[in-house]
């Protein structure tokens, strides 16, 4: 445990105080803020690596419009580090311990050299992967398999007879789905890809089959399939809407990771489809009471990456905990 005494050593971090294009050199910028004590359930994690995800640069932009926030903010969701010090009540982790996690939109972020995150969303780091390579999968990782197993409510070992569409399967959020599915259930898989290189790479993580999303409707039914009993959307969901209420089987369940304007749910009534939203922040910003879930998944997926059932998916690696590699990283992700 730490004492407050051991609070002031300061710390360095990345920031924004203002939303900004990130090519402005005052996008994000490094500041110095004092070591933050943890709370009851909190593990300070001395952070080996982080992740740029899509919700980096969303975040950068709306964080800030047109305010000067008084403090800066600190962006970062995935990170790999090691314990350095727990709160009181935690009872999962020690200091010492290797942890890989994709933390809270509620709390301060990943870049900085020590982060606060509840244990309760925290799993052990993969023994065989690198601290880069664990930290580009707790997002993705959780979002795939939440938006399977807890908001499609497929029970794992099910889904014979089935099949999934994953639209968007060569993305961050596809990949592992395509990966989970194929490990964990015995669901036909289907995965969109436009390119001859994301439908390769689509079906070495184990797609049985490759499907347009230029073309969605037309596509997934040349392959001989009117009906998927299950799809996971993870890019451009407005767009794909009429397609998928097409293509969801009577009784079936679309679930979305992206958010929409406007929609037009009554198509599904006529087939008592279900749609269902998966946001990875949930269970963490809301405190739920089956909050732990991220603990018991994260552990699974670390089970699964040590026995090289998982492949991670990260693509670039940028060594060094500067301003310019997190402005590079925004520009990539
Ligand atoms: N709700 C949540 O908790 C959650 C979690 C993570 C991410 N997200 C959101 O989900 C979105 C996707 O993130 P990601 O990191 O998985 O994706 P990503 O890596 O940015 O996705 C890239 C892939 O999308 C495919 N794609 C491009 N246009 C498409 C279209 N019109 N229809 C279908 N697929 C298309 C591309 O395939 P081809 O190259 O084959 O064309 C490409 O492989 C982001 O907006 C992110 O913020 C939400």
């Amino acid at each position: 445990m730490m004492s407050a005494g051991e609070a002031n050593h300061p710390m360095r971090a990345i920031g924004l105080q203002t939303s900004l294009p990130i090519d402005d050199p005052e996008s994000l910028f490094a500041f110095e803020a004092p070591t933050p004590v943890p709370g009851s359930r909190d593990l300070l994690v001395r952070v080996r690596a982080v992740s740029v995800n899509p919700v980096d640069w969303k975040q950068r932009q709306r964080a800030a419009q047109g305010v000067r926030l008084p403090e800066p903010k600190i962006l970062g969701y995935d990170a790999s580090g090691v314990v350095e010090a727990v709160g009181p009540l935690v009872q999962l982790f020690q200091p010492g311990d290797a942890v890989f996690y994709a933390g809270s939109i509620q709390r301060q972020g990943t870049n900085a050299e020590l982060h606060l995150v509840d244990e309760r969303i925290v799993g052990r780091k993969p023994a065989t992967l690198t601290d880069a390579e664990a930290a580009a999968l707790p997002l993705t990782a959780l979002t795939a398999w939440e938006a399977i197993f807890d908001r499609m409510r497929l029970a794992e070992g099910g889904g014979a007879g089935k099949a999934l569409l994953i639209v968007g399967g060569a993305g961050g959020v596809g990949s592992i789905a395509i990966q989970i599915a194929r490990q964990l259930t015995r669901l036909e898989v289907i995965a969109t890809a436009s390119r001859e290189e994301s439908a390769r790479w689509c079906r070495d993580l184990g797609a049985h089959a490759i499907a347009d999303h230029r073309n969605l409707l037309e596509s997934v039914r040349s392959l001989g399939r009117r009906h998927v009993d299950y799809i996971l959307c993870t890019n451009d969901f407005e767009g794909h809407w009429s397609a998928l209420c097409e293509l969801i089987a009577p009784q079936g369940s679309i679930c979305s990771i992206l958010g929409a304007k406007q929609l037009d749910v009554s198509p599904l009534m006529g087939k008592s489809a279900t749609l269902a939203w998966e946001l990875m922040f949930t269970r963490s910003s809301h405190a739920t009471d089956d909050m732990a879930e991220q603990h018991r998944i994260l552990d699974r997926v670390a089970d699964l990456a040590d026995a090289g059932r998982l492949r991670t998916t990260l693509t670039e690696t940028l060594a060094g905990f500067t301003v310019a590699n997190h402005q590079q990283a925004h520009t990539l992700a």
